[in-house]
């Protein structure tokens, strides 16, 4: 693993120490009429590190997110953040667990009327109390560590598509969440703008030390930055495959796609 480096003192207090998991799935079923999307799965994501999960489409990887952030729920199963269960919830409970939560979602999600700016900017004038000084600071710090603060007064259609992942990655940022979901962060990106967004997102990681959460495709690039990969398909989860290991991992699906990969060598 790499070095942590420029971690602040701030940062070292506010993460916890213990080796309890920042995200729990427990024996998750669920189902969407007679269609069956999850089968016991259980997932253990480590504070602190990068956790990849893989997986066909439609194998259910955005409905486990959804579980945990709140949105969706399994029919039966337990949904753990820090320690806190997610489903069966009250709204203030939810809104508590979801204000240490940062989301990057499939496609950048940005509001098309508000400017790059403005769209970081929101959660901050929504959810705190700081003042519009403290916002800017806020806001252009992390359009700067993204390397997109030119763009700051221009609108989303007037950006690239990687300028717009890495807005939607300022604003999942912006709040220091404890833990981001990065939904497909790349999606629809050329190889090399999405090394670049992988890039970044593993900078901001050394630099805060957040528990990341991907779901991606890009297999076998999304690897190079996995401290633990998930394998989900046929309506299973195979969770703790090693990057090194993940050529031995018990998951035909994967096995398939990598040696197809190997005749284009
Ligand atoms: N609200 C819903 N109602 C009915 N079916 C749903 C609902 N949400 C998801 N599904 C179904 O559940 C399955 C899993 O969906 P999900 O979006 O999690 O797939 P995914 O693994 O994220 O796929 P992709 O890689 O294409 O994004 C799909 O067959 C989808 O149609
Ligand atoms: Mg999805």
């Amino acid at each position: 693993m790499a070095t942590r480096k420029n971690t602040t003192p701030e940062k070292t207090i506010r993460k916890k120490t213990t080796a309890e998991p920042a995200i729990v799935v427990e024996n998750a079923h669920k189902s969407f009429g007679r269609q069956v999307v999850h089968e016991d799965v259980n997932l253990s994501v480590p504070r602190g590190k990068k956790t990849v999960i893989v997986g066909p489409s439609g194998a259910g990887k955005s409905v486990l997110l959804k579980y945990i952030l709140g949105l969706d729920q399994p029919d039966s199963g337990r949904v753990l953040i820090e320690g806190r269960q997610m489903n069966g919830a009250d709204d203030q409970s939810l809104e508590a667990i979801r204000s240490q939560l940062g989301v990057v979602f499939q496609g950048a999600a940005l509001f098309d009327s508000r400017t790059i700016f403005d769209n970081v900017a929101l959660p901050l004038i929504e959810k705190t109390e700081l003042s519009s000084e403290e916002i800017e600071h806020k806001v252009m710090s992390q359009l700067k560590a993204l390397q997109i603060d030119e763009a700051a007064a221009k609108f989303p259609s007037q950006i690239s598509g990687g300028m717009q992942k890495r807005a939607a990655m300022a604003r999942a940022l912006v709040r220091d969440p404890q833990i981001i979901l990065f939904d497909e962060p790349t999606t629809g990106l050329d190889p090399e703008t999405q090394a670049n967004i992988y890039d970044m997102l593993e900078a901001t990681h050394e630099r805060i030390g957040y528990t990341a959460l991907i779901v991606s495709h890009d297999i076998p690039q999304i690897f190079r930055i996995a401290d633990r990969i998930a394998i989900l398909h046929n309506r299973t989860l195979i969770d703790g495959v090693e990057p090194g290991k993940v050529q031995n991992a018990p998951s035909p699906w994967l096995k398939g796609i990598l040696a197809e990969m190997k005749k284009w060598k």
